[in-house]
């Protein structure tokens, strides 16, 4: 078990690149399975959350493995099962994305139900009602979706949330249904349209890619691709960019891409950070008081839920009173108890934290609750005074890649030590 020892004081000045999306590659490794044959993905991160669903594919029979330069190598001639176990799927929701692969492949599928996690209970009934319209006969039986069908047949799909997991798996299977498949109030991530235009180029039909209405028309077969390659990840980017507005210094973003960072780099320059955008680099200055915010989260292109909790942090040290409203998971503040560990001035009334940004940090030991949380009081660490000690940054580890060696190389004093602290 490790735990991040930080200094905090110390102002964040340097070039950073962009990893690759972690839920973008989470999307686009499930693929594989659509075209049995020789896939490989470049830019893919480092993370956990790859290694998990890695191990998943592989329970499946297919061959899996990621070089030192980021490119993962995936052979799916081999599958032979059709099972996600509960081992796998207890780790990461996302691996129920092998669900509607696994239906267009074999007409069968068996798929441990995900749990909740530490900040929802997640359901993913938009994902079984999207495989039931498809034709597919679902049951539910010892924790595990059993799905079932003899083909797969387009149907029009409306979204009550546009879910992009629920998007996600109803594009696998509709890529290679007989027939139109429409699907209305889908979700339009980035990750979403990354997965949907490599499925074109692996032979799929798609419409309306990058908005909230997907036309697939079935086709009998796709083909491999000898290489994809992976957008940026916009939450990382965000992150760093937080990092660095929060300790005012300054950072230099290459291998970003700013459309997908839009609301994003809007609320930094709103609340008075200078950025310069140029092609795939964002540079960030921020040198003075920092004014408060109020942001709600939203579906793309709103302000990211994923980036809520890094927010939350940075409006500790702007002056003023800032809101943060979460419309897509409401009880995502697990952070909250921990920051005002820190010395906070910040409290949760109902999906709203609302932060008085004048109390000073003072370091202490804290826990992380959740990937997102965690990169939240890594943030306020940074600030902090004196040393603060993270806790359980393997939930960390689940989606950025050695934070802590390229945070040093930026001048935060930040060192991983292992532990027995729990
Ligand atoms: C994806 O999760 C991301 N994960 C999450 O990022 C992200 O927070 C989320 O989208 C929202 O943007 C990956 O891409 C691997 P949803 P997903 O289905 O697909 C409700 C991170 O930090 N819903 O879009 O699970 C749900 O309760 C992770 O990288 C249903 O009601 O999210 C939520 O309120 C955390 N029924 C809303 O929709 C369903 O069947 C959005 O969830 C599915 C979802």
């Amino acid at each position: 078990m490790d735990k991040f020892v930080i200094e905090g004081g110390h102002r964040l000045r340097g070039t950073v690149a962009v990893a690759g999306s972690k839920n973008a590659v989470l999307a686009l490794i499930p693929a594989t399975l659509l075209a049995p044959g020789i896939h490989r993905i470049r830019h893919t991160p480092n993370l956990r959350d790859v290694w998990t669903m890695s191990r998943l594919m592989a329970t499946l029979g297919a061959h899996v493995e990621l070089d030192s330069s980021g490119e993962l190598f995936v052979d799916t001639r081999a599958i032979e099962h059709f099972e996600a176990p509960y081992e796998h799927v207890k780790r990461m929701r996302a691996s129920i994305y092998v669900l509607g692969p696994l239906l267009a492949r074999f007409g069968r599928a068996r798929v441990s139900l995900p749990g909740g996690c530490a900040f929802g209970p997640r359901p993913v009934d938009l994902h079984l009602k999207g495989m039931e319209k498809l034709g597919a006969h679902i049951t539910i039986e010892h924790g595990y979706i059993d799905a079932r069908t003899d083909r797969l047949r387009g149907a029009p799909i409306h979204l009550d949330v546009p879910s992009v997991g629920a998007t996600v798996n109803i594009l696998y299977a509709a890529a290679l249904a007989d027939g139109e498949t429409v699907i209305t109030n889908a979700a339009m991530e980035p990750e979403v349209t990354a997965l949907a235009r490599v499925l074109v180029a692996m032979g799929a039909r798609i419409d309306g890619i990058g908005t909230s209405t997907l036309r697939i028309e079935g086709v009998r077969e796709l083909q491999p691709l000898p290489w994809v390659e992976n957008i940026p990840d916009r939450i990382e980017a965000a992150t760093f960019l937080i990092a660095a507005a929060m300790t005012r210094g300054s950072i230099r973003l290459t291998c970003v891409n700013p459309y997908h960072l839009g609301t994003v780099l809007d609320k930094l320059e709103e609340i008075g950070c200078i950025l310069d955008i140029d092609g795939s680099t964002v540079e960030l200055r921020c040198n003075g008081e920092l004014r408060p915010s109020n942001v709600t989260t939203a579906p793309y292109p709103g302000f990211p839920t994923d980036v809520q909790a890094q927010w939350a942090a940075l409006m500790l040290t702007a002056g003023g009173s800032s809101r943060v409203t979460d419309t897509i998971y409401p009880t995502r503040f697990g952070y909250v108890p921990e920051l005002r560990r820190l010395g906070a001035d910040i409290e949760v009334i109902e999906n709203t934290a609302i932060i008085n940004g004048q109390a000073r940090l003072e370091g202490a030991t804290v826990m992380s609750s959740d990937l997102r949380a965690s990169a939240s009081l890594v943030l306020a660490g940074l600030v902090a005074d004196g040393r603060t000690d993270v806790l359980r940054i393997y939930h960390l580890d689940r989606g950025y890649e050695r934070l802590e060696e390229r945070l040093r190389r930026l001048g935060a004093a930040i060192e991983r030590v292992p532990t027995d602290e729990f």
